[in-house]
């Protein structure tokens, strides 16, 4: 863990849930953490929690520009960083004939065009830098189909796509790509609208998953490259 103290992480969908405790993970590490979400009052209430190594960027990454700005701007705050943790996500529950265009745009380009993006502007910097590592937030959606989350399990499944070429395109660099799936119900604010009652009943606190992050945002994931990980199984490895 003292490997990552002085460096830097990426982490989007930051303002609650497994973003959040993802970058409290990250800090509690020693590392600077640029913190991504749409949320502004919870971004800024969730990085003055983290102290003043957590710096929030407000973004919507459905727009394409302003991800590519924002990126740039945490690139500039914290510097190349180490881990890009790719983890915001809409799921909104409908079925196909009640999905507007919008709707579908916004939900795929959050979980899979902002993941270019986000890739592309840490790209050149991480090879400057001698590699790093790219974690994608995954699912069950990303192998599975579920019952009106077309747009969700499309975006899901094309991110573990992305992620198997930027490991391959990564490999000469020392840049690693993984897609990580908790392996457990986690109690966030995406479960307390989605989860049946019996889920609830067995969910934890996301901050459980966190170590197979920490280990993701050094050299280990190298080794892992191309993998679609489980969180949970990870940290009690
Ligand atoms: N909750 C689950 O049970 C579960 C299960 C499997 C996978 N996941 C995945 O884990 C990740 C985190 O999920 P969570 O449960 O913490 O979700 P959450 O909804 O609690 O948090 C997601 C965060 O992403 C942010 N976000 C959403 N749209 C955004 C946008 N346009 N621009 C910037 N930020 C945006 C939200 O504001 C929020 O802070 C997601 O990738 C999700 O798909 C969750």
């Amino acid at each position: 863990m003292s490997a990552l103290r002085g460096q830097s992480a990426i982490v989007t969908g930051a303002a609650q849930g497994l973003g959040y405790a993802i970058a409290r993970a990250y800090v509690e590490a020693g590392m600077r953490v640029a913190m991504l979400d749409v949320k502004a009052d919870a971004l800024q209430q969730a990085a003055r929690a983290l102290g003043d190594a957590a710096v929030p960027f407000v973004v919507d990454l459905a727009d394409g520009a302003a991800t590519q700005r924002a990126a740039q701007a945490a690139l500039a705050v914290v510097g190349t960083p180490r881990v890009m943790v790719h983890n915001a996500a809409i799921l909104i529950n409908r079925p196909l004939m009640q999905i507007t265009l919008a709707d579908w745009t916004r939900e795929v380009n959050v979980i899979l065009q902002a993941a270019f993006l986000l890739t592309q502007a840490v790209w050149e910097p991480m090879i400057a830098a001698g590699g790093g590592s790219l974690v994608y937030v995954s699912s069950r959606s990303g192998i599975e189909g579920f019952l009106d989350e077309s747009p969700y399990v499309a975006g899901k499944h094309a991110l573990e796509g992305f992620m198997k070429c930027m490991a391959l395109e990564g490999a000469p660099h020392r840049i690693a790509a993984v897609t990580v799936t908790p392996g457990k119900p986690m109690h966030t604010p995406m479960s307390e609208y989605n989860y049946p009652a019996e889920l609830k009943k067995q969910w934890i606190d996301p901050y459980l998953l966190t170590p197979a992050f920490v280990r993701l945002a050094g050299e280990e994931a190298l080794a892992l490259s191309g993998q679609r990980l489980n969180a949970w199984e990870m940290g009690r490895a």
